[in-house]
């Protein structure tokens, strides 16, 4: 199967199912579980070039997730913590990457097609590329536009909405698409009480009088890592960090507003629903915020170190 080069450039491995294998030959059966009913569970994290080289952001912490999304659907993910580590390393490595993006992917694969996976064989995957400018290439430097979503969040008593599962982004690509198509870069979705909940693939803050807030795993959002390290950072900061429920309105009024993902990393909102946030330019918090993460990321915030796990002197497999 031949790679959109625009997408996955200098890519050439994947590791599948416990081997490092050509891109092409990473293949699966069109009636694996996983495809029918959207029954995998994945993460994403980032890798970046630190000045002591390679490191990935919070990967324990990562593995830990996913196999926690695992866990809620009755999945186990046939490796342990250090293979997979050791996996991401490896696909790096052999990739010959120093940043770039990572999906690890396990999903219920070729077996039966009744609803109930149980039998299926687990098939996992790690593929890395190179991702910046998630959002637009403008949107760490100027901010972006978002709007609600007429699409709600999954809520708990659904589906486990605080499992990164794949088939529940389908409200993710509808919420998406339909933001695209009025214009915005991102939409911000309520959760099934009306509430604030999050954007299609980051969390969201909001500040008013220099008073951080962001909603809780109440309002059915994805427990996200970078959302759990800006709150500790901001903390360390000296910021109040509020986790509360948040009403739509709060967003309109607020003096910043902005978004954190392991794709997205922080990226200032401008304007919600044609209002703009603020004075309509990446607030001073925000900026803050920012500076002192891309410190943490290249790896000059000593007191984070700690976050940034080394890919080298790991002896690459196929
Ligand atoms: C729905 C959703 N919310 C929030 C996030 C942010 O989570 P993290 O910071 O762990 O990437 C993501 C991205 O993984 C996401 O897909």
């Amino acid at each position: 199967m031949e790679k959109v080069k625009k997408w996955f450039p200098d890519v050439e491995k994947i590791w599948f199912n416990g081997k490092l294998v050509k891109w092409e030959e990473a293949n699966i059966h069109v009636l694996s579980h996983g495809v029918a009913y959207g029954s995998g569970v994945f993460e994403g994290l980032r890798c970046y070039n630190t000045i002591y080289g390679p490191r990935t952001f919070r990967v324990k912490e990562h593995i830990e997730r996913w196999r926690d999304s695992a866990k809620q659907l009755r999945m186990t993910i046939p490796y342990s913590d250090e293979e997979l580590i050791e996996a991401i390393n490896n696909t790096i490595i052999e990739n010959d990457l120093e940043a770039c993006y990572i999906r690890p992917l396990a999903f219920f694969g070729y077996h039966s097609l009744g609803v109930d996976p149980l039998d299926c064989p687990v098939d996992v995957v790690i593929a890395t590329w190179p991702w910046e400018d998630y959002l637009g290439s403008a949107a760490k430097s100027k901010g972006v536009r978002c709007c609600f979503s007429p699409w709600i969040r999954v809520h708990s008593q659904m589906v486990p909405s605080a499992a990164k599962a794949t088939g529940l982004y389908i409200g993710s690509m509808l919420a998406r698409v339909d933001a695209k198509d009025k214009g915005f870069d991102e939409a911000i979705m309520l959760d099934g009480v009306g509430n604030v909940a999050e954007a299609c693939t980051e969390n969201i803050f909001v500040v008013k009088d220099g008073v951080i807030a962001t909603p809780g795993l109440d309002s059915s959002i994805l427990p996200g890592i970078t959302r759990k390290s800006i709150i500790e950072l901001a903390k360390e900061l000296g910021y109040t960090v509020e986790i509360r429920s948040i009403a739509r309105g709060e967003i309109y009024s607020a003096n910043e507003v902005f978004l954190t993902g392991s794709a997205a990393e922080i990226k200032p909102v401008r304007e919600v629903d044609a209002r703009k946030i603020g004075s309509g330019e990446p607030g001073p918090i925000t900026k803050h915020l920012i500076s002192e993460f891309s410190n943490i990321v290249r790896g000059k915030n000593s007191k984070y170190l700690k976050w940034l796990d080394s890919v080298i002197n790991v002896k690459p497999v196929t």
